[in-house]
Parts: C-alpha cells; sequence; structure tokens
C-alpha cells in the first residue's frame, strides 16, 4: 500500500542488500517486523550517492509490491484552431500569445465532426494497451482524470464500454483539474500496492473548449481538448517506478481560478402552489472559466519547485538526477521558471505546449506520449512530473518509464 506521505524509493540494485531488513511487510508507510511498527526513514547520506547517474537513487527501495509504467497512448480532436484564428474573434495577436504563453496552435472538440471527450480518451486508452500488449480483458481498474465529463455522473465506464473490456472492471473518474493525471497515477500505485490490481488504466483527459468564455481574450487563448493515457501495471518490487510523489490542495484559492455552479434564470414549468418555499430547485449548470491569471502564474512558480523538490528529497534524488522534466503545460514561461529554479538544462524539458495549449489533465499523458513514441523518452529513464491548477490543486510524482 502506498505510503501516505508517498515515500516510495527507485531501485539501486547494487545498495540494495545493505537495506533490505530480513522481515517486514510494507504497509502505508511502515514495517511491521517482528511485531514492532517502524516508519520507515529514507537516507540521503549514501557513500558515493553524488556519483549517481540520472535514473538512479540513493534511498533504498521498500516498497512490498511495485507498480510501472509500461504503455501509454494519446488523442487530440481534428479541428486547429492558431493563434490568428483566435484574433479573429477577440482582441489579441499571434505575437501577444507566444511571446506570453508560448502557444500557438490548440485542438478543439468539433460538434460538426460528432467527437467526444469519451471518444478521444478511449482512443488513447487503446493505444496504451497496445504499446502495453495488453489486452482489453485484463484490465482490472480504469480512472478517467476529467474536470469536464460528457456525463455529470462520470466518463469512465462509457470508456470501459468501448475498450470492450468484459469482465466488468471498476471505473471511476478523478476531478482534480490540471492536476488530475498525477493525482490518477498515485491512486493507480495505491490500488495496485494495496492488492488485487493488476493493470490500471490512467486517463487524462478534458474538455476546457466548453468552458471557456470565448469573448475573454484573457482565458480562451490557453485552452486545448486532449486525451493521454498510461498503463500502470503490477511488478515486483525491484521494478517498483513510483520513486515519490508529493500532492497538495488549497481550497483558499479557489477565487483565483473556477468554475462554480449557478442556477439557471429560466422560469420553472412546474408551479410552486402548496410546495415548500425554494421548491423545487431550479436546474443548474456550471459558469465559463473564471482565472486571474496572474495570481495562478504566482501560484504555479511559487508551488511547483517546492513540490517536486518535496519529492525528489523523498526519492533521494535531486533535479541533475531526472532525465526529464515534465510539467503541466499551462504557460511556457511557467516551465522555465521552475527548471531554472530546479536547474534543470532546457534540453531535459519536455514540452509540447506550442501545439496543443493548456490541455488540463490530458497535457502530462499527452507529452509523455509524444516524447515515448518520438523516442526521447526511453525505457529506465526517470522523469519528475507535476500537475498544478484549479481547486486550487497541485502536486509532483518521480517516476521512472518502462
Ligand atoms: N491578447 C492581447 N492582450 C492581452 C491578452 C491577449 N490575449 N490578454 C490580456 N491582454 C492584455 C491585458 O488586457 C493587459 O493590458 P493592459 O496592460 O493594457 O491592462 C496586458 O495584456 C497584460 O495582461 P496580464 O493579464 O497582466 O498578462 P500576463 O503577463 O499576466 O499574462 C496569462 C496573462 C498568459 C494568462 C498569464 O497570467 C498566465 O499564463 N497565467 C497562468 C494561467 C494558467 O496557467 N492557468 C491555467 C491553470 S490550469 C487549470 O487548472 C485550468
Amino acid at each position: 500500500m502506498a505510503s501516505a506521505s508517498g515515500l516510495y524509493t527507485p531501485t539501486l540494485p547494487n545498495m540494495k542488500r545493505r537495506f533490505t531488513p530480513s522481515i517486514g511487510i510494507y504497509r502505508s508507510g511502515f514495517w511491521f517486523s517482528e511485531g514492532v511498527s517502524k516508519r520507515v526513514l529514507c537516507s540521503s547520506t549514501v557513500q558515493g550517492a553524488d556519483k549517481l547517474a540520472p535514473s538512479e537513487s540513493r534511498v533504498p527501495r521498500l516498497v512490498s509490491r511495485g507498480c510501472k509504467l509500461v504503455g501509454c497512448g494519446s488523442a487530440v480532436p481534428c479541428l486547429q484552431i492558431s493563434n490568428d484564428d483566435l484574433a479573429k474573434i477577440v482582441d489579441t495577436n499571434d505575437e501577444w500569445i507566444s511571446i506570453r504563453t508560448g502557444i500557438r496552435n490548440r485542438r478543439v472538440l468539433s460538434v460538426a465532426g460528432r467527437e467526444s471527450l469519451t471518444v478521444l480518451a478511449a482512443e488513447a486508452a487503446k493505444k496504451a494497451l497496445e504499446m502495453a500488449e495488453v489486452d482489453p480483458d485484463d484490465v482490472d481498474l480504469v480512472l478517467m482524470c476529467t474536470s469536464t465529463p460528457d456525463d455529470l455522473f462520470g466518463s469512465a465506464p462509457q470508456i470501459q464500454k468501448a475498450l470492450g473490456c468484459k469482465n466488468n472492471p471498476l471505473a471511476y473518474d478523478i476531478t482534480a483539474a490540471c492536476s488530475g493525471f498525477v493525482l490518477g497515477l498515485v491512486s493507480a500505485a495505491c490500488h495496485i500496492r494495496g492488492g488485487g490490481f493488476k493493470n490500471v488504466l490512467v486517463i487524462g483527459a478534458d474538455a476546457l473548449s466548453r468552458h471557456v468564455d470565448w469573448t475573454d481574450r484573457g482565458s480562451c487563448i490557453l485552452f486545448g481538448d486532449a486525451a493521454g493515457a498510461v498503463l500502470v501495471q503490477a511488478c515486483d518490487s525491484e521494478e517498483d517506478g513510483l520513486f515519490a510523489f508529493d500532492l497538495h490542495s488549497d481550497g483558499e484559492g479557489q477565487r483565483h481560478l473556477k468554475a462554480t455552479i449557478r442556477e439557471n434564470e429560466t422560469d420553472h414549468v412546474l408551479g410552486t402552489n402548496g410546495s415548500a418555499v425554494g421548491f423545487p430547485p431550479k436546474n443548474s449548470s456550471f459558469s465559463c472559466i473564471q482565472m486571474n491569471g496572474k495570481e495562478v502564474f504566482r501560484f504555479a512558480v511559487r508551488v511547483v519547485p517546492q513540490s517536486i523538490e518535496c519529492a525528489l528529497e523523498k526519492s533521494g534524488l535531486t533535479g541533475s538526477n531526472i532525465d526529464w522534466l515534465l510539467l503541466h503545460q499551462a504557460n511556457q514561461r511557467i516551465i522555465d521558471a521552475v527548471a531554472t529554479r530546479l536547474e534543470v538544462p532546457s534540453e531535459r524539458i519536455l514540452s509540447n505546449l506550442a501545439n496543443y495549449g493548456n490541455t488540463s489533465a490530458a497535457s502530462i499523458p499527452l507529452a509523455l506520449d509524444e516524447a515515448v513514441r518520438s523516442g526521447k523518452v526511453r525505457t529506465g529513464h526517470t522523469i519528475a512530473a507535476a500537475g498544478f491548477g484549479a481547486g486550487l490543486t497541485w502536486g509532483s510524482a518521480i517516476i521512472r518509464w518502462g
């Protein structure tokens, strides 16, 4: 089972024997040994640790069951909207958008094309299963990370149906906006480590275009629609690919980024004669995204480096040990500021923001999928991934690909 504090550690074959207790079961961050529970301590003082290459750690692994990322996939809508296209509907221009954000194009779900988020998500998931060579019937959990489901009650079961999983595996949605995928990854690990789950599909998919105010040039330029998926599979603890994580939320910051519920103003057909006051309630819908860009920017450059540093420390790594920095793709200036703080050189940053904009929960798996398929990210590479956004929520995970 996962430790609440995210104390997972990567394999270090040449040092493993020194740290492996003779007996013990790892549960919720504690070792149970000879009837005595001891908190797992991660040390960062292993001799020679400073000589470790990326993809290695100085902290011993202490999990009884591991999980690894074995397949990925992604899908985007056909309709591409450029900055010039946007300049036709709001007072903006390509130069302003690309300099301030790094975004040049985004994809938008097309009503004419009869596209849906569920279809995109199922396509991404199918590709992840194909890469992992796992049959849909062997999937035993589908986690759909989205804040914009096609169905208020959740889209995950529809994805499970679209994939043709015959054994009715559990499928449910996780709502955590742009942090959703990182939360989904950690949730998958918790399910696997807790036992009972072997193949977990983690999908990040969002269609924020449906909730954008297309007259607000401060926000409509940022967002795009997409889906990305990863198959997380149970494995031996030695192969474990989730080294550490760090997750947070702050409801206080919601005022800076929200799409809250509002009552529809239309009159009710039903009369109120004889019924309780205020009943029946009016039907409701959600307002468009309301964002204070400057505050969200400040929040991101403050908390994301802290969160990654925290997860790195738990895993016994530093910024120089990671092969790739993979942040939620919100703004190139945020990505660059975080990389500078962590001293990660630009050639180790994954970014596809220019082509897709901010795709919310999809942005991390979409960028990962492109990087894996292009051969940038290879088996054994260590990735520091971080999501941040509405809620406010944020979190990071230190993972190994393959
Ligand atoms: N085109 C041209 N001018 C614009 C545009 C536009 N699209 N948008 C704003 N402006 C103008 C403003 O009106 C303002 O003009 P003024 O100086 O005459 O008043 C000027 O440009 C500067 O506006 P700012 O809002 O101060 O611009 P800023 O540098 O902060 O950039 C941006 C705005 C790009 C939104 C930035 O703040 C940002 O990226 N913030 C982070 C947002 C983010 O990541 N949100 C998503 C989180 S993910 C989730 O959970 C959904």
